[in-house]
């Protein structure tokens, strides 16, 4: 992260700034972490707290099917249910305490504003195009964008597309880039696989000066609070801070390669705690004349790992269709299908996309996730 000022501030924090009519402006600290985490200086043209009420929107409790997993899986992304609603239409498939993922199919643009209270959201964008409207301002977004959306943010969805397909994590902890690619001060180092200039901050437009009704949908511990405010929340005539949502795109990520097989930290991209996000992106294989593109069996004691596949054909797998989800749990071995190994020798590059996901606590499966499973991935190593 960096910092960004955005509008108009005051020269100096915590002090008068009004506007040309002479009326006060409102600041406001957004941050994480308490007070030692980054964080951001927003200045409303109205007070952030006019609570008009609160009501129970729904309990979005995700409904666990399978608490202790042993079992490799796969689950069909492309049988998942759009919906026509933004919050409805995301469908829990896994989660820890930790994080929850899985993938949203929303078809409409959000008319409400919404807030989670509690949790970092991560959006990658299998299918789909369109404006994540937010209170720092707007981000455009479309195939192969992430979109990190810290907590307490309150924002919107636009979709210029009907057919929208996202693949979102909520996280309880920050999501932030690797902590080995920053040097002391922050900057992304030269190994880094990306860098600030690949870090889309929202651009911020004209603040809304609107009283009457404004319902923002907040999530807090799986419960969705309708909360009705009576200012527009998009009334910031200035920011300045470290903290922030940001968008980043897989194809701007820069593989590291080598002449032999490169482990999956090569590929990582965010981290959080007790997960990492990694990106699987197009890239030249192994050099070495005798080299095995395909990754060697390993058993992941250490985590559970889920790969999300968006673009191309994935070179270890022999039945993969774009918006899979395979699950490979810690402790067990798992590895290239049949015949993928030695299909792999020779081979001078790939194309494949996919974002990875390894969570160190194991992972508990949904009834959503349950529906769209395909129990023939557990057998689909036999020879
Ligand atoms: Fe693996």
């Amino acid at each position: 992260m960096r910092y960004h000022s955005s509008g108009n501030i005051p020269q100096k924090r915590h002090t008068v700034f009004k506007s040309p009519e002479d009326n006060f402006y409102y600041e406001q600290l957004f941050g994480t972490e308490g007070f030692h985490g980054i964080s951001s200086l927003l200045y409303h043209i109205h007070r952030p707290t006019q609570i008009k009420e609160v009501k129970l929107y729904k309990d979005a409790t995700p409904q666990i099917a399978v608490a202790k997993n042993i079992q490799p899986r796969m689950f069909k992304g492309k049988d998942v249910t759009p919906e026509d609603d933004f919050l409805e239409s995301r469908k829990i498939l896994m989660l820890n305490n930790d994080l929850k993922m899985g993938l949203a199919k929303p078809r409409k643009s959000t008319g409400y504003f919404y807030k989670n209270a509690h949790m970092d959201e991560l959006f990658f964008v299998h299918e789909g195009k369109g404006v994540l409207k937010t209170f720092v301002g707007d981000l455009e977004f479309g195939v192969g964008d992430y979109l990190i959306i810290p907590r307490g943010t309150i924002y919107q969805m636009e979709f210029e597309t009907e057919n929208n397909v996202l693949f979102f994590i909520e996280s309880n902890s920050p999501i932030y880039t690797p902590k080995r690619y920053r040097n002391e001060f922050g900057q992304l180092l030269e190994h880094s696989p990306f860098c600030e200039r690949d870090i889309i901050v929202p651009t911020l437009y004209a603040p809304k000066d609107e009283k009457g009704e404004f319902l923002i949908k907040v999530k807090k511990e799986d419960m969705i609070w309708d909360i009705t405010y009576a200012t527009h929340p998009f009334d910031v005539v200035g920011w300045d801070g470290f903290f922030y949502p940001f968008k980043f795109n897989i194809k701007n990520f820069e593989p590291i390669t080598g002449r032999v097989h490169q482990p999956p930290p090569v590929h990582q991209t965010f981290e959080a705690h007790n997960f990492v996000v990694c990106s699987f992106v197009a890239r030249l294989f192994d050099y070495h004349p005798l080299a095995i593109p395909a990754p060697y069996n390993h058993s992941n004691i250490d985590s559970d790992e889920v790969l999300f596949y968006t673009e191309g054909d994935f070179m270890s797998r022999n039945h993969i269709d774009l918006m899979d989800f395979t699950l490979h749990p810690g402790g067990i071995v798992h590895g290239p299908h049949p015949g993928a190994m030695e299909r792999s020798i020779g081979v001078k590059e790939t194309h494949e996309y996919a974002v990875m996901v390894d969570p160190f606590r194991p992972l508990l499966l949904t009834e959503e996730a349950m529906k769209v499973e395909d129990p023939s991935y557990l057998t689909s190593w036999l020879e």
